[in-house]
């Protein structure tokens, strides 16, 4: 059968500076043909992130083959683990509670406010979404109520321990909040603030993120590496994030490794700062709040560097990643109810924006499958 499915790069506005996204059409998910499912893939590499328009009637089911199709020889379930291994080890992630929908359960149910007396099986359920509480300094009840917002967490969907980073995840937008625009300000001192409609989440490149890079930078940034604190989201569970959600307020609150439970080495995570991307494009990929050290070289020949002090650490990455947070270069949406977004996990980040409960709930399903293969740096971290 003749595929019907086009894709069509955003067009982005004059004042944006973000180089990606696109949105496809004539794809039923359903039923879609392995020869579209690599042309989707293909896309999804190419745009970073793709809407899949009119995809009202996904079945959960497909939807959790979709991504499994994708990758197939990965181990078949949740980035996260299953929904009992998330609660007990999901840390900070795992506050709020989180259902898998019961016919396919590695498709997760998130959102915000009450969700229906019964939705695919799932009974009278309010969700408490990705909220501003997680920040030290949200804005106020006032400013909130009318309309004032952060950015939630910018993150790569990732464990970062045990299981490897999902190349992809599928979000499908069932109910969206309505209303007028929110505010979204970055209130760390920029002034810096964007407008959006509420309920969409923010994407940011993290290539254009790399060649945002000094020549120095990225020297040391393709001959570093960073590992991942075990059980990271738990070894942070009680941290606040910063005003414009990039890392974490750095105040001692992190679980000592003796208040950890017991972790298995090798399972702890050490990946390179820059992931090469299937083209060949270099993205700077590193999951701040998590990582317990660095080690970083100058140079090719350099000696390396072990820093094991967080303030050290997060200055030293926030001062990259802040250049890619900016208006011009964060994308948001265009999503409507019943679109699928994707995106390519290892080289965006993305962050959930909240919003004013009066602007009604919002549902979506949002299924990832931690990847067969491990990220690739541009030269190999060398055995120490
Ligand atoms: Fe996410």
């Amino acid at each position: 059968m003749q595929s019907s499915m086009v894709i069509t790069p955003l067009k982005h506005s004059a004042d944006k500076k973000c180089n990606f996204g696109a949105t496809i059409t004539g794809l039923d998910l359903n039923v879609i043909s392995d020869e579209d499912l690599m042309t989707l893939k293909d896309a999804i590499y190419k745009y970073q992130l793709v809407v899949i328009k009119g995809q009202h009637n996904l079945d959960p089911v497909k939807h959790w083959e979709l991504i499994t199709r994708l990758d197939p020889t990965a181990p078949q379930v949740h980035g996260h683990g299953t929904v009992k291994e998330f609660q007990k080890s999901g840390g900070m992630l795992a506050k709020r509670m989180v259902h898998g929908i019961p016919a396919a359960p590695n498709v997760r149910l998130i959102g915000k406010g009450y969700q229906g007396d019964d939705h695919y099986g799932i009974k009278g359920f309010t969700a408490f979404g990705a909220s501003n509480d997680y920040h030290k300094y949200p804005p106020s009840a006032e400013a909130f109520a009318a309309g004032n917002t952060q950015f939630q967490r910018w993150h790569m969907d990732a464990p970062l321990y045990d299981r490897e980073p999902p190349h992809f995840t599928a979000l499908r937008a069932i109910k969206c909040p309505v209303g007028p625009e929110i505010q979204i300000n970055w209130d760390d001192g920029s002034g810096l603030s964007m407008k959006c409609q509420p309920g969409q989440t923010a994407f940011v490149s993290n290539i254009q993120l790399y060649e945002l890079l000094t020549d120095e930078e990225k020297m040391m940034a393709d001959h570093s590496w960073v590992e991942y604190a075990p059980y990271p989201y738990m070894w942070i569970e009680n941290c606040k994030g910063r005003p414009n959600g990039l890392g974490l307020e750095t105040e001692g609150k992190e679980h000592t490794m003796e208040e950890m439970p017991e972790w298995d080495p090798e399972k702890v995570k050490t990946y390179p700062m820059v992931w090469m991307t299937p083209s060949g494009q270099k993205a700077l990929q590193v999951h701040a709040i998590c990582v317990r050290k660095l080690f970083l070289r100058a140079t090719p020949t350099s000696e390396v560097k072990e820093i094991d002090d967080l303030v050290k650490i997060r200055e030293l990455l926030h001062s990259w990643q802040e250049r890619v947070i900016r208006p011009e270069y964060v994308l948001m949406g265009p999503v409507e109810e019943g679109d699928v977004q994707m995106w390519d996990n290892w080289s965006v980040f993305h962050s959930a924006v909240d919003y004013p409960d009066h602007y009604g709930p919002r549902t979506m399903h949002q299924a990832n499958l931690g990847a067969s293969d491990k990220p690739v740096g541009p030269v190999p971290i060398p055995v120490l």
